[in-house]
C-alpha cells in the first residue's frame, strides 16, 4: 500500500477505513489532496465537453422542481447561452482522457481495480448542483476548485420517493442532518444510498471517484450467457427414478430438486466463475479499443527505449486483471480478452496490474527474459501500454518502487 493512501485517508490505515467506513458510513477528510488545485482548469473541462467521443451532460436548475438535462457534445454557443448561475457541467470518465487525473486513482489502490468505475468531473458556477439525490455506488468526492456546500441526509433505496416527471433523479423529501463546506483538497466519502446535495458556493469543480457494483441481475444474466458457450445446452433433464404420480398435473418436489441441482451445478465451479469475472470485469467502460502505435515496435526498439529511461503508461481506459493466487497469476485478462501467460512472466504481470505508469528500469530488468520482452512488446503494439514523450522522473514516483513485488522473482 502506498504512503499516498494514508495521506488521503487523513492518516487512517486503509484496513481501518475499510472496516469502519467502506459501504457503511460517510467520512470527511480535510486536505486529503493538498496539491489538487491547478491539476485541471475549469476551461479545460468545458473544452472536453465539445468532443464527440466524450460523455458530457449539462443540468440546469430552473427551480427546485424544474430541472433540465442536456446531453453533449456541446458547442461554444451552448456555454455562452447558459444562465449566470444554477447549472452544472458533468464530464464522465475524465481519467480516460487526462493522465494526471488517472494518476489520482493510484491513491485508491486499497480497493480492487475492478470496483473502480471512473472519475467524473463537474463544473458549476454559484448555485449549481445536480439536486438532492442518492447514488447506488460508493463515491469519493474531491473538491478540486472553489467551494461546495455538502448536505447529507437519510439513507435511501429503490422505494424512496423522487420528484415526478423529471429527467434526473431528485429526492422528494431531502432531510439533511449534516453539513460542511468543502475547500480545494478536501474529500468526502459516501457509501451507496446516502442522500446528498452539493451546491457550488462560487466557481466550483468537483471530481467524483466512482465505484461500480454490478447488479445481481447483471451478474446472473451475464454469467448464464457464458454458460451457453459451454456444452451444457446439449445435456437434458433426466428422471430415471421417476415415480408414479397421483396427478399428472403436479410438479413434484423431486422434479424441483432435479432442476435445482442443474442450476447449482452450473454455478458451483469457482474456477469457471473466476474466469468469467475476469473476462466480464476487464471489459472497458466504453467500446472504443485502445489505439495501436502508428508503426509496430520491434523488440530491439522497446529494449532501447527502456534502457533510455522512457516513461511508459497503461492506456488510460484499459483494464488489466488477473485471477489465481495473489502472487501467481493463473489467468490474465486485458479489456475482456485473455492473454496467455508465458513462462516466467508472472512478476511482470503483477507489476503491470499494480500500477498505471511504469518505471523503465524495472521493466528493463523484467525484459532480460526474452518471453517478457516479447510479451511487453505485444502489449505496446496493441496500444494497451504506451511510451510517453518524457523520460521517467524518479523524484515524482518516490516511494512506489520500494515495495514492489520483487522483479527478480522470476529471473
Ligand atoms: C457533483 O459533482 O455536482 C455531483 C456529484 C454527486 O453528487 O454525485
Ligand atoms: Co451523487
Amino acid at each position: 500500500m502506498s504512503a499516498k493512501t494514508f495521506e488521503i485517508l487523513g492518516g487512517r490505515a486503509p484496513d481501518a477505513f475499510l472496516r469502519d467506513y467502506w459501504q457503511k458510513k460517510p467520512l470527511l477528510i480535510r486536505n486529503a489532496f493538498p496539491g489538487i488545485e491547478g491539476l485541471l482548469e475549469p476551461d479545460e473541462l468545458a473544452g472536453l465537453a465539445l468532443e464527440e467521443e466524450i460523455e458530457s451532460r449539462i443540468i440546469i436548475e430552473r427551480s427546485p422542481i424544474d430541472w433540465e438535462l442536456r446531453h453533449g457534445p456541446f458547442t461554444e454557443k451552448t456555454f455562452k447561452n447558459l444562465p449566470q448561475t444554477h447549472w452544472t457541467l458533468l464530464i464522465q470518465a475524465l481519467d480516460h482522457y487526462v493522465p494526471q487525473i488517472a494518476d489520482l486513482l493510484e491513491h485508491f489502490d486499497f480497493i480492487p481495480n475492478w470496483r473502480i468505475d471512473d472519475i467524473m468531473a463537474s463544473f458549476a458556477p454559484f448555485g449549481g448542483s445536480v439536486g438532492p439525490h442518492y447514488d447506488y455506488y460508493d463515491v469519493f468526492l474531491i473538491q478540486a476548485h472553489g467551494q461546495r456546500r455538502w448536505q447529507l441526509g437519510q439513507m435511501c433505496d429503490d422505494t424512496t420517493p423522487l420528484l415526478p416527471d423529471l429527467p434526473i433523479r431528485i429526492l422528494r423529501d431531502f432531510q439533511p442532518d449534516q453539513e460542511w463546506v468543502l475547500n480545494p483538497g478536501d474529500m468526502l466519502y459516501l457509501p451507496p444510498g446516502v442522500a446528498h446535495y452539493g451546491v457550488a458556493q462560487n466557481d466550483c469543480m468537483t471530481l467524483s471517484v466512482g465505484f461500480r457494483a454490478p447488479s445481481e441481475q447483471d451478474i446472473l444474466m451475464e454469467f448464464v450467457h457464458t454458460l451457453f458457450n459451454d456444452n451444457v445446452q446439449d445435456r437434458r433433464y433426466e428422471d430415471k427414478e421417476l415415480k408414479l404420480q397421483a396427478n399428472p398435473g403436479w410438479i413434484s418436489p423431486e422434479a424441483v430438486d432435479r432442476v435445482a441441482d442443474i442450476l447449482r451445478r452450473a454455478v458451483s465451479d469457482p474456477q469457471k466463475i473466476a474466469h468469467w469475472m475476469a473476462s466480464y470485469l476487464s471489459q472497458t467502460k466504453y467500446e472504443q479499443a485502445p489505439e495501436p502505435p502508428e508503426d509496430d515496435y520491434s523488440e530491439a526498439e522497446v529494449q532501447d527505449l527502456l534502457a533510455g529511461n522512457q516513461s511508459l503508461r497503461k492506456e488510460e481506459a484499459s483494464r488489466l486483471l488477473y485471477t489465481g493466487d495473489v502472487l501467481r497469476p493463473e489467468h490474465f485478462f486485458v479489456n475482456g480478452e485473455e492473454k496467455e501467460i508465458p513462462p516466467l512472466t508472472h512478476s511482470m504481470i503483477l507489476y503491470l496490474c499494480k500500477h498505471r505508469s511504469y518505471r523503465p528500469a524495472t521493466l528493463d530488468m523484467f525484459c532480460r527474459t526474452p518471453e517478457n520482452l516479447r510479451f511487453l512488446t505485444g502489449l505496446l503494439n496493441q496500444g494497451i501500454l504506451y511510451f510517453e514523450d518524457d523520460l521517467y522522473d524518479e523524484d515524482e514516483h518516490e516511494e512506489e518502487e520500494d515495495e514492489e513485488t520483487g522483479p527478480a522473482d522470476d529471473l
